[in-house]
């Protein structure tokens, strides 16, 4: 959305405000004034006029301009009713030199997971892709991720749902001895090794889905299911890109609020990395994301690779 529709918008919330006024405040003709009151209505915003003029009645539920409105954070939404994957729409922007940008869909039709394989997203969750530019070596992008895992748990736990982070980036909710999957995470990157171009932090929240149309293999979850009633995926949005952008500034930081939500740490895990297999207990995380595993004989911090959790010996 650009600045002059913001400032409307701003000023619609105060309301009631009359055109002229507006349009005096913000240095623009009357003319302009409406066209940014037509756009923001088809954008879905409820906007009044009486006499007195025009006053903000209601936010629309969901939308790049929906997530942008009040939202404390300095990322643009393009918002896709239905796109192959925000990862790869992010991408194209990336080789176009864009940055601070969120890509945000209803519905993905080739949502793409790690290890190549496939994310189903039907429409009703929130599926979106960050695209940033930090100043960084290459080296510290894995801390990226794990802010982006504790900022889903933190906004997930805000809602009420009592989320937790499997090393190093899926983001479960565990009842019963059984481990459910809620949000996963996809990260790509470019850039040379003392150096940093970009970095896509792809973000999955089965938000209001139906755990009937994921696929069971997954153990998945939704936010929806854990709490038996839909979520305001707006706020949701909102909450999860301020907490993401709190942490980005200080990614050791995220390291270390990252161990506050860990259900790996302390348990037996066995984890296959390029390099072979690792087993033992999980101890520990070390910035920028590597997982101390304890295995007997020695420790192994291992940087990459899937984690099983296994039952205590
Ligand atoms: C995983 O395998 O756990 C990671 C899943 C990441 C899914 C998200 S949804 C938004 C973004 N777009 C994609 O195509 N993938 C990521």
């Amino acid at each position: 959305m650009n600045e002059t529709r913001h400032q409307v918008l701003d000023a619609l919330s105060d309301g009631p405000v009359s055109g002229p006024e507006l349009a005096e405040e913000l240095d623009i003709s009357r003319s302009a004034v409406w066209k940014h009151v037509e756009a923001l209505r088809e954008a879905g915003f409820d906007i009044e006029s009486d006499d007195v003029g025009y006053s903000l009645a209601a936010v629309p539920e969901f939308g790049g301009e929906a997530v942008e409105y009040e939202l404390d954070a300095p990322f643009e939404v393009e918002y896709h009713d239905s796109i192959p994957s925000t990862n790869a729409r992010a991408r194209d922007l990336a080789a176009s030199g864009a940055e601070n940008v969120v890509v945000l869909a209803d519905e993905q039709t080739g949502g793409r997971g790690r290890l190549d394989r496939e994310w189903s997203s039907p429409s009703g969750g929130v599926w979106l892709s960050l695209l940033f530019r930090p100043d960084v070596p290459m080296a510290q992008a894995p801390a990226f991720t794990l802010a982006a895992a504790v900022a889903a748990t933190r906004a997930a736990r805000e809602m009420g749902v009592d989320a937790g982070i499997k090393w190093p980036n899926d983001v479960l909710v565990e009842s019963d001895g059984t481990e459910r999957k809620l949000v996963g995470i996809l990260t790509e990157m470019e850039g040379e090794a003392d150096r940093t171009s970009w970095i896509i932090v792809g973000i999955g929240i089965n938000a209001n889905v139906d755990s009937d149309d994921l696929p069971a293999g997954a153990n998945p979850t939704s936010l929806s299911a854990e709490l038996g009633e839909p979520v305001d995926r707006r706020v949701f949005t909102q909450r999860l890109l301020e907490l993401f952008e709190e942490l980005r500034q200080d990614p050791e930081t995220a390291v270390a609020e990252w161990r506050e939500y860990a259900t790996t740490l302390g348990k037996r895990v066995r984890v296959e990395t390029p390099s072979g297999t690792v087993e033992g207990e999980a101890v520990d995380i070390e910035f920028p994301g590597g997982l101390v595993v304890d295995t007997g004989d020695e420790r192994v911090t291992v940087s990459a690779g899937d984690c099983d959790h296994l039952r205590p010996l």
